[in-house]
């Protein structure tokens, strides 16, 4: 059998593989694991063997693919206990409706569940299922009740489903999600003494768009899904920061390691920056609505003979600009400028109006699928001129613009 010998010293996950459609993603994840130096042994549940083979697994993992808790062999080279014990955490990619209840109640009846309540180590779970069956009261209880036993969770994300036409909250998250999840989960942000390009940095981030009322149940929002910007937030704390998260309103979960304020509005969302400051450094990420209604109406407006109501748009502050500005400024100040045309000539433009230290500009035109999307073209400007990156995953972009940040901050 090939041992760990090769991997000796390093991290070691035990994936657990339920049986779902998002199983296909735990091959990439297995992947995205083993590049970045972690040992991973999966534990295949007998619905997850239906959609990826146990040659697979065992090929990206460079282990037999485990399956059985009555297996001879399995229980004389490694042992359920063993396979649970040996790990420094426990990720459950897809965390199927029915893993989730089965641990929910203890019960221990495969080896992928009997494996689970052995475990002393964290316990991360990427849930995936239909959005009916994520809603289902069964579902919610079964999640808090794991919430309250310290077990983690990353997603489910929003969007289509396997099923023609059906769509909601109930995606597995995607790979590189759930490897940053992991890792915020094994190297604790926050901590006294941590150590990080970011150790003993303040970080403060907006993300998200801004909800802008229009009387109590209609309000102005924008396409933002907060994805960037909660990139941004969770490398900045895998980074070693002290990061606080200041979002609009998003239907994706909060990042690891990170104080989150949710706001709805822009002025909220100046309010929430200005407590909490100072920083160190400010990402302005959100997507900020530049107007609201003059006066909100405190009742819902009827449709009526006197035809659609006129609404007065007023400006909100502009909060990067307040911040960059202000008595309170964080030593490094980064704004985003989304644009569907000349690009960089606008962020050149945002740079020095703003008084930001740098803009990362990129295409939000429907065309190029960045708005709610995974992936992200972005051109750095600063004074010193313009870079662009190639396309990269968000997370991507996070962790580089995190480094690059990191770097420009130098050590404390
Ligand atoms: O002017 P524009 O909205 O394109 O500027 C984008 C940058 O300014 C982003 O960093 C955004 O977060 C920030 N912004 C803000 N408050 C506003 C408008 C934009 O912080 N009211």
């Amino acid at each position: 059998m090939a041992g760990l010998s090769d991997t000796a010293g390093a991290t070691r996950i035990l994936l657990v593989i339920g049986g779902g459609i998002a199983a296909y993603k735990s091959l990439d994840l297995i992947r995205r694991l083993k590049e970045r130096g972690y040992a991973v042994r999966a534990i295949l549940t007998a619905a997850a063997a239906e959609f990826v083979t146990p040659l697979s697994v065992a090929a990206l993992t460079g282990e037999r693919a485990f399956q059985n808790l009555f297996d001879l062999t399995d229980e004389h080279d490694v042992g359920h206990i063993r396979l649970a014990r040996d790990a420094d955490l426990v990720l459950i990619a897809p965390a199927t409706a029915d893993l989730l209840a089965k641990m929910a109640n203890g019960l221990a009846n495969d080896l992928a569940s009997t494996a689970l309540i052995a475990t002393t180590a964290r316990v991360l779970a990427a849930p995936a299922m239909n959005p009916t069956m994520w809603a289902h009261p069964a579902t919610r209880r079964n999640v808090a009740r794991l919430e309250a036993d310290g077990v983690s969770f990353v997603g489910p994300a929003e969007g289509l489903m396997a099923e023609r036409g059906e769509s909601g909250l109930g995606r597995m998250s995607e790979p590189l999600e759930i490897v940053a999840a992991a890792e915020a989960l094994l190297r604790p942000t926050g901590a006294p003494g941590l150590s990080g390009s970011l150790a003993g940095r303040r970080v403060l981030v907006t993300s998200g768009p801004t909800h802008e009322p229009i009387d109590p149940v209609r309000v102005l929002a924008n396409r933002s899904s907060g994805r960037q910007g909660h990139a941004i937030a969770a490398a900045a704390a895998r980074a070693g920061g002290e990061v606080t998260l200041i979002s609009g309103p998003v239907a994706i979960p909060d990042p690891a390691g990170v104080t989150v304020v949710r706001v709805e509005t822009a002025r909220e969302m100046l309010n929430a920056v200005e407590a909490a400051l100072p920083a160190d450094l400010g990402v302005f990420a959100a997507a900020v609505a530049d107007w609201r209604v003059a006066d909100g109406a405190a009742q819902k407006i009827k449709k009526g003979a006197g035809g659609p109501p006129a609404l007065t748009l007023v400006e909100n502050p502009d909060i990067l600009a307040t911040v960059a500005r202000g008595l309170r400024r964080p030593a490094l100040v980064v704004g985003f400028a989304a644009e569907t045309e000349n690009v960089v000539e606008h962020a050149r433009g945002k740079l020095a109006r703003k008084g930001a230290d740098m803009i990362v500009a990129n295409d939000v035109s429907p065309a190029s699928g960045v708005m709610g999307g995974d992936s992200n073209t972005v051109h750095i400007v600063t004074q010193d001129g313009v870079e662009d990156w190639p396309a990269l995953s968000k997370a991507e972009v996070a962790e580089r613009l995190v480094s690059r940040l990191a770097a420009l901050l130098g050590p404390v």
